[in-house]
């Protein structure tokens, strides 16, 4: 799976990553943002664990945001399970150096219809730290809506947050 863009590509990870994945990826700025299962300091180990999960391309999807030939962040489409199981999870982080180009945007405006076709999904969410308006506006600009405000829902570095959960239907509804 590959997908071309102006300025970037999205394709599969590889262990030749792994140094620029370290590189990219283990910044507190970027992890304050994440789940704590996002490692911070983020190691050698870390990245060889996340690119060989990433390998299992039937259970999710794991891309890598391609560069010049670089991996600088990571775009991943995770569908939940059980009563759940036609939710699917949608995730990113870029390496800050490329911030602000429009490219998460791009990345998540491209990824939409490949995880509809690809997972057997009705609804597409994210759930955002109430401290991270630049994952708002990316979800905002790619046509996802503001369904739901978890109050408190959140512990992140020893400080508590809502989560704002915003969701994006195969069908366009809601949008
Ligand atoms: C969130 C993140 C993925 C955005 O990636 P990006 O490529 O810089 O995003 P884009 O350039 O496509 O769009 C960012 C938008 O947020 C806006 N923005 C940035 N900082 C903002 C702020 N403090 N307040 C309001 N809007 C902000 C930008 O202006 C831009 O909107 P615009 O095009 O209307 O001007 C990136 O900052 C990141 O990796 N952050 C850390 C990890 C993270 O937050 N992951 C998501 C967890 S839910």
């Amino acid at each position: 799976m590959q997908i071309d863009r102006p300025g970037f590509v999205l394709r599969a990870w590889t262990f030749e990553d792994e140094e620029p994945l370290v590189r990219h990826a283990n910044n507190p700025r970027i992890a304050a943002m994440m789940r704590d299962e996002f490692p911070s300091p983020y190691t050698p180990g870390d990245a060889r664990r996340f690119i060989a999960a990433a390998g299992d391309t039937v259970s999710y999807l794991y891309l890598a945001i391609d560069v010049n030939g670089e991996a600088v962040g990571s775009i991943g489409i995770q569908p939940l399970d059980d009563v759940r199981r036609r939710t699917a999870e949608i995730g990113y982080w870029l390496s800050e150096s490329l911030w602000g180009r429009g490219i998460v945007t791009d990345a998540v405006h491209s990824i939409i219809p490949v995880a509809f076709e690809r997972f057997d999904i009705i609804r597409l969410e994210a759930g955002v730290i109430s401290n991270n308006p630049a994952s708002m506006r990316v979800l905002e600009k790619c046509g996802f809506v503001r369904e739901a405000v978890h109050q408190k829902a959140i512990t992140k570095n020893g400080a508590t947050f809502d989560e704002i959960v915003y969701v994006c239907f195969g069908d366009g509804a809601g949008q």
